[in-house]
C-alpha cells in the first residue's frame, strides 16, 4: 500500500493543489455572495436568485472540493509519513479550522435563505479575509516546512 501511495504521489499532490484552488475560490466567492444578496429586497424575485446561486456554489464547488482536498491531502500525508511532522500538526490545525468556517457559512446561507439576515455587509466583508490569511499560512507552513 505504501509503495503504490509513493508511486501515485506526484498524481495526489495534482489532484490536491487543482482541488484546494476550487475550494478556496468556493470560500472566496460565498460570503460575497451573501453581500450582494443581503442588499436584496426581502420576498424579491433577486433575492430568490442569490439563495439558488449560494445553493449551487456549495453543491456543485464547496461540498465536492472539500471532501477532495481532505481526502488527496490525506493520501499525502500517509505516502510521506507527515503524521509525524510538526508542519503537518499545525497545518491540520489550520484546515480543521477552515473546514470549520466552511460549515459555518453552510450554516449562514441556510438562515440566509430563511431569511435571517443576522450580520452586517461590513462583518461579512471582514470575514471574508480569514481564507486568505490562513492560506498564506498553510503554504509556507507546506512549503518552507519551518519545523
Ligand atoms: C484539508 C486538509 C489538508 C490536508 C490533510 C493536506 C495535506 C497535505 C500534504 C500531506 C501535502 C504534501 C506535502 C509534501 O509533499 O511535502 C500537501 C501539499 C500541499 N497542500 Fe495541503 N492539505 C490540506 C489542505 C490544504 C489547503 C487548505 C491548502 C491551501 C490553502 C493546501 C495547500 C497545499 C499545497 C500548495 C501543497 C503542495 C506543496 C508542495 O509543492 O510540496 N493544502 N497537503
Amino acid at each position: 500500500m505504501e509503495q503504490v501511495l509513493a508511486s501515485l504521489y506526484p498524481w495526489l499532490k495534482a489532484g490536491h493543489v487543482i482541488f484546494v484552488i476550487f475550494w478556496m475560490a468556493g470560500l472566496f466567492m460565498l460570503p460575497r455572495y451573501f453581500v450582494y444578496h443581503q442588499e436584496s429586497e426581502p420576498g424579491s424575485a433577486e433575492e430568490a436568485r442569490w439563495v439558488d446561486r449560494e445553493a449551487k456554489l456549495r453543491k456543485i464547488i464547496l461540498t465536492p472540493s472539500l471532501i477532495a482536498v481532505w481526502v488527496f491531502g490525506l493520501l499525502l500525508a500517509s505516502s510521506i509519513g507527515a503524521f509525524a511532522q510538526g508542519w503537518f500538526h499545525a497545518k491540520l490545525l489550520l484546515v480543521v479550522a477552515l473546514s470549520g468556517y466552511h460549515g459555518w457559512l453552510t450554516g449562514y446561507a441556510k438562515k440566509l435563505a430563511r431569511g435571517e439576515r443576522k450580520l452586517s455587509g461590513k462583518a461579512l466583508r471582514l470575514l471574508n479575509e480569514v481564507p486568505g490569511l490562513v492560506a498564506v499560512v498553510v503554504v509556507i507552513l507546506v512549503i518552507v516546512k519551518p519545523f
